[in-house]
């Protein structure tokens, strides 16, 4: 279908991230600081007016949505949600998930209508990963992503965060993991988002091309198609039929290609990551109980907001004081 959003820089918006919830039950270094405060009710979406936005998307041309968090699998009753948007006849339904939960949730999730799930996971090694999370056990994260494999998802990606000196060597590891299980992976940059005291995003940066070189010392790295419409670069291996993506919002913009938008938890519609140009949606779904045409007429012209380009360093100045977990992502 035809996308009715178009921004000032001729980009059409098809995807939208919609972040269901800013709690987790993982704090990982890079996304919160320890002690996190979490928002009230009150000011969070409800799932009626998540379907709300969802549903004024898909109408505006929308054909791709994520839901992320936060965990979004820690909100109560989310899978609702998850079968309202399944029902929307979307081409691409994903979550974005730390895995977690996915022993539980698994089959309940396909079964609701989600086409794939992306999966962090930053170490395969036990104690590393429970300090990476602070609250997580490798284990049952595993024992996650193959749930999410038996449970018949079409789709499946790993996320991994690279972090000089506490997973950059593992690297080899990961990806040795990824092609037995038959699975694709995405490296991250990190990203400035949120002052997160004990960590140094300053010290802890690692370039994409640098998890490259270590791949290329022992496999072939091919271009691959490119057609998540996510931000993900992929390659693909001789002798794999995975495919292995960079996501390297420093090193390799990506902003020019963006099609996407999100909603943060409390209903602010953000237009980048990396900028605070947003619109308030909340009220407008508030103001108007009844009706979606003014919060479709909202959308709209929200887009002539959304900025060129995130300008994010990796001197490790905070520029973005939101964290990620309200964020979507
Ligand atoms: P696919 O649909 O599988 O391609 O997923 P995706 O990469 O779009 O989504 P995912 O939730 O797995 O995000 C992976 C990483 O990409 C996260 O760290 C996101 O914050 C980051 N990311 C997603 N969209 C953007 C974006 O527009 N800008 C920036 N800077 N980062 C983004
Ligand atoms: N920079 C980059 N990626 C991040 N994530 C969370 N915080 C950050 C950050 N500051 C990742 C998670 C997950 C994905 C949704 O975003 O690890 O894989
Ligand atoms: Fe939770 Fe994801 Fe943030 Fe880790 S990155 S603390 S799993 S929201």
């Amino acid at each position: 279908g035809t996308s009715q959003l178009v921004d000032r820089f001729g980009r059409t918006i098809r995807y939208v991230r919609l972040s269901v919830t800013d709690r987790c039950d993982f704090r990982c270094v890079y996304c919160m600081a320890e002690d996190m405060e979490f928002l009230p009710k009150p000011q969070i979406l409800s799932l009626e007016e998540l379907a709300r936005v969802a549903r004024s998307f898909v109408d505006l041309g929308t054909d791709k949505i994520r839901l992320t968090g936060g965990e979004p699998l820690v909100r109560r009753d989310v899978m609702e949600l998850v079968r309202e948007i399944g029902g929307m006849g979307l081409r691409d339904f994903t979550m974005t998930t730390n895995g977690n939960q996915l022993p539980r949730f698994a089959d309940e999730l396909r079964a609701a209508g989600l086409h794939r799930v992306n999966i962090s996971l930053d170490s395969l090694d036990p104690q590393r990963f429970s300090q990476i999370t602070r609250t997580g056990r490798l284990e049952r994260v595993l024992d996650g992503i193959d749930a999410a494999r038996e449970a018949g998802f079409p789709g499946i990606k790993l996320n991994t965060v690279i972090l000089k000196g506490r997973n950059d060597d593992e690297v080899p590891e990961l990806i040795e993991f990824a092609r037995k299980k038959q699975i694709d992976i995405s490296f991250i940059e990190e990203m400035p988002l949120g002052e997160i005291s004990e960590h140094s995003r300053a010290e802890s940066f690692c370039s994409s091309d640098e998890v490259r070189d270590i791949i290329r010392q022992r496999h072939e790295l091919l271009p691959a198609a490119t057609d998540t419409g996510g931000p993900s670069r992929y390659y693909r291996m001789p002798d794999s039929p995975i495919r292995v993506g960079f996501i390297s919002p420093h090193s390799h913009n990506f902003c020019d290609t963006c099609n996407r938008v999100r909603l943060t938890v409390e209903g602010r519609l953000l237009l980048c990551l990396g900028n605070e140009h947003s619109v308030d949606l909340r009220e407008v779904l508030r103001n108007h109980p009844t009706d979606d045409t003014p919060v479709r007429d909202t959308i709209i012209k929200a887009m002539d907001l959304k900025p060129e380009r995130h300008h994010f360093s990796t001197d490790g100045d905070v520029q973005i004081l939101r964290f990620m977990n309200m964020t979507g992502g």
